[in-house]
């Protein structure tokens, strides 16, 4: 699929689709990213200001134009509501590779909303991106975001000690990685 030039396109599940972000959803990236519990093992701190919000959406432009990241506004197909966000970063295209990123308004956990979210995210990276290989980088803390990434078949590879410093922690990494093939078959 020659992705659209102007935008990304809509990938839809049963309950939410994965859209792209507009200026009026910055409330909504404010609203998830200044929750100091969703940005618990995040890879930058709970957001102060709305300006912080605006600048993560001029980012999101600026780096679609670029090719390198994609990140998608997930929301409630019902309202239209953008409940969290999915990422494809660093994008590399010579290798073929991604890093995936996620993350749900703390309203919106254990409901199964990125079980439905991540799939369809992961489909579009290796079917319509011809990508071979993703990858996820997690604080070993983050349980719900191991959780995640081990139910779509994710292998852990490996940790990376003391790799992050947020708001002054060091963190660790466990990397996890995941191979088309292996996503096929794990499909088919
Ligand atoms: C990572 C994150 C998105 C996971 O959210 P989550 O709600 O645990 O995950 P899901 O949306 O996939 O929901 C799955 C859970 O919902 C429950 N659930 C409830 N209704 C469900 C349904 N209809 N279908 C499937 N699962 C359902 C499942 O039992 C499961 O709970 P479990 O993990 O305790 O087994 C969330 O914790 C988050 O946003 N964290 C902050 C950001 C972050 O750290 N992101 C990762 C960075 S690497």
């Amino acid at each position: 699929m020659k992705l659209p030039s102007d935008r990304l396109p809509t990938l839809t599940a049963e309950r939410i689709e994965l859209r792209w972000l507009v200026e009026s959803d910055v409330p909504a990236l404010f609203e998830i990213f200044s929750d100091a519990e969703v940005a618990r093992y995040w890879s930058s701190p709970a957001y102060q200001e709305l300006s912080q919000a605006q600048a993560l959406f001029d980012d999101i432009r600026k780096h679609f134009r670029a090719g390198d990241l994609y990140q998608w506004g997930v929301a409630l197909r019902d309202t239209g509501q953008v409940v969290g966000t999915c990422t494809l970063a660093s994008i590399d295209i010579e290798n073929r590779r991604a890093e995936v990123g996620f993350a749900l308004g703390r309203n919106y956990w254990k409901q199964g909303y990125m079980v439905e979210a991540l799939p369809v995210l992961v489909n579009f990276a290796f079917e319509e991106l011809d990508l071979h290989r993703l990858e996820g980088d997690v604080d070993p803390r983050n349980l719900a975001s191991i959780r995640a990434l081990e139910r779509l078949g994710f292998s852990r590879e490996g940790l990376l000690r003391e790799r992050w410093i947020v708001n002054g922690e060091i963190c660790d990494t466990v990397f996890y990685g995941l191979l088309r093939r292996e996503w096929r078959a794990s499909r088919a």
